[in-house]
């Protein structure tokens, strides 16, 4: 099966826990493209929704979807995101696609967090994609030292600009053995936005698809 028709999968397995009422937050990435894709048909069963980016604002809106802000929501009932990692123990990295803050955001405001994924994206240990850090862009030199001293190889993620006016760090050959003490540690650097580690706010159920079909852990 290809990765888009397990992303496809994913997406569709998630449609099952947004329940009649819901405020739904939205993630940003491919597999959150085809949830997107699929909203129309469930709009019935949603109060209202909020965006973790831009790009996922534009995607809705092109489908006639209206999209509120958290300041106007209040607390999210669930929240459909994907990951660029994920371990059995729902600690993920994600911001693969430079969302990261305003990700975090929306699923610390969220009563449960979906990660939907493709079985590539299950790993023993979080690390081996280069975790994305936002920083301040005149904090950029002064963190990406602070990553080497941690062992890591920061690359300047060149031309990008997060939907916060920020840059990416992207950090090479970490090997996160510690994901809630690693998160903890980065966030403390002064300069970092945010670090794309999600461990002390993981996700509630985690959607893998693959060959198989769909598996849902957690609830
Ligand atoms: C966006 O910033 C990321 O956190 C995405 O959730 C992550 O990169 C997954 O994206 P794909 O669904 O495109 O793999």
């Amino acid at each position: 099966m290809e990765q888009q028709e397990k992303k496809l999968l994913a997406a569709k397995a998630s449609l099952d826990y947004v329940k009649s009422g819901s405020v739904v937050g939205v993630g940003t990435g491919s597999t959150v493209n085809a949830f997107i894709d699929l909203m129309p048909s469930i709009m019935n069963r949603i109060e209202a929704v909020v965006s973790s980016s831009r790009q996922s604002t534009e995607r809705m809106e092109g489908l006639g979807i209206e999209v509120s802000t958290l300041n106007a929501t209040g607390d999210i009932d669930i929240y459909i995101d994907g990951a660029d990692e994920a371990t059995k123990h729902m600690h993920l990295i994600k911001g693969g696609g430079g969302a990261l803050t305003r990700e975090k955001i929306v699923a610390g405001a969220s009563r449960k967090f979906v990660c939907i994924i493709d079985d590539s994206k299950q790993v023993g240990m979080l690390g081996g994609f280069p975790l994305p850090v936002e920083v301040i862009p005149m904090a950029q030199s002064f963190v990406a030292r602070k990553m080497v001293k941690m062992r890591g190889q920061p690359i300047w993620r060149e031309g990008f600009v997060t939907d916060n006016g920020n840059h990416i760090l992207d950090i090479h050959n970490l090997q996160i053995t510690n994901p809630l003490e690693m998160e903890s540690r980065i966030n403390q650097i002064p300069g970092v936005v945010t670090v794309g580690i999600f461990a002390h706010r993981p996700a509630d159920v985690l959607i893998v698809a693959s060959d198989k079909g769909v598996r849902a852990m957690g609830h």
